[in-house]
């Protein structure tokens, strides 16, 4: 048994609405690292905005952030001491002990990743579960075709990005929402969707109509929901006979302090037979080996980028990277704090 000096984030309190710094605490300990297990030494954290639901009470679908612990999440790092073949010193790893400096594990609980040609961080983003949950929503719960119509919100986002590149490389025509002009110039310019709006520049039904007339498509075969609210009810009206609708967020409503009300043109649900499908990419794990097959080669080709942002160094920074993110407006693709220089 040996022990090393850590530092890693504590929640202390419930956040009410919007998140604020003193509902967090970063805090000293030696952490106790037991015989067989491996040390990690944390590179690269991921900030994603499901952390908010698990700061809450029982309002998610994954057990509550604990009071008093060091939060959890994706992060990469470097094993420092090993006494296993299969994850030796110096591999870098991903695991899901991010939030804190050094983390303590099982040797099971580390996945040593390929970094040959690839950045460590691809393996949080289009690599990760960032880019599991944009091909899982694509393909498995939306049944993507070749050459459909496909529509996707917070499109400069970290799913967004990937999923509307995914959808680009199956010949799909795409449209992309997000929070700026420069924004959607990335979206275009960068991940390739054949046109991007903003959506602060009016109604998302009056945007979403007009950006269908400019790629000459009447309607969309798929929308890729990471919003809700406004984006939802939007979508739903711009649908297509047969359209699918995969909800995988709701950024738009997660600091609410009130139920939000639904979209209210579900009856087109039924005119066009649509369907709608909620997932947690977490359900579909055995699926990974096809996702990593398809989406390596297509990120070793250059034809799928992994964007990221990175929104904090140090761990002192970790929560601000964290409340950067929700804001959204500083960052495009994954967004990532760094753990060490
Ligand atoms: N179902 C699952 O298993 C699963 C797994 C992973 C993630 N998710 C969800 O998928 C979504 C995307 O995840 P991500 O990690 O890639 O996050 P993300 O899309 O990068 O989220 C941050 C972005 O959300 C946008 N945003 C913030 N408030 C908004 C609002 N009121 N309306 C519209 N856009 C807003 C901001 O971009 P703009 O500047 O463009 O507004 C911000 O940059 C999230 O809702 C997340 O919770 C679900």
């Amino acid at each position: 048994m040996s022990t090393v000096r850590n530092r890693e984030v504590h929640l202390v309190r419930r956040p009410v609405g919007t998140p604020v710094p003193d509902d967090v605490d970063v805090v000293t300990t030696d952490l106790v690292v037991e015989p067989g297990q491996v040390l990690v030494r944390n590179t690269v954290m991921s900030v994603e905005p499901y952390m908010r639901g698990r700061m809450s009470e029982g309002t998610s679908y994954v057990e509550p952030y604990a009071l008093g612990e060091a939060m959890t999440g994706h992060a990469t790092g470097v094993v420092e001491r090993s006494d296993d073949a299969a994850v030796p010193v110096g591999s870098v790893v991903v695991h899901q002990h991010g939030w804190r400096e050094y983390a303590a594990l099982a040797p099971q609980d580390v996945e040593v990743v390929d970094i040959d040609g690839l950045k460590a961080t691809d393996h949080l983003g289009a690599l990760g579960q960032t880019g599991f949950t944009a091909w899982v929503g694509l393909n498995l719960v939306a049944g993507l075709q070749q050459e459909e119509t496909v529509f996707v919100s917070s499109a400069a986002g970290g799913v967004g990005a990937i999923a509307g590149q995914l959808a680009r490389a199956r010949g799909c025509t795409t449209i992309g929402s997000c929070g700026s002009a420069d924004k959607a110039k990335r979206v275009m310019g960068d991940f390739g969707f054949d046109t991007a709006f903003d959506y602060h520049d009016g109604p998302v039904r009056d945007l979403l109509a007009d950006a269908l007339k400019e790629v000459g498509r009447p309607g969309l075969d798929v929308y890729f929901d990471n919003v809700g609210a406004e984006h939802l009810e939007a979508a739903i009206r711009a649908m297509r006979d047969n359209g699918r609708i995969a909800l995988c967020g709701a950024i738009a409503v997660y600091n609410a302090t009130e139920p939000v009300p639904g979209p209210r043109n579900l009856l087109l649900m039924i005119w066009r037979r649509l369907r709608m499908e909620g997932f947690i990419v977490g359900d579909h794990d055995s699926r990974q080996p096809d996702f990593l097959a398809e989406v390596t080669a297509l990120v070793r080709e250059g034809r799928v980028v992994s964007p990221e942002t990175y929104v904090g160094h140090g761990i002192e920074e970790a929560f601000s990277g964290f409340l950067t993110l929700l804001d959204g407006r500083a960052v495009i693709g994954k967004a990532l704090v760094a753990l060490e220089d």
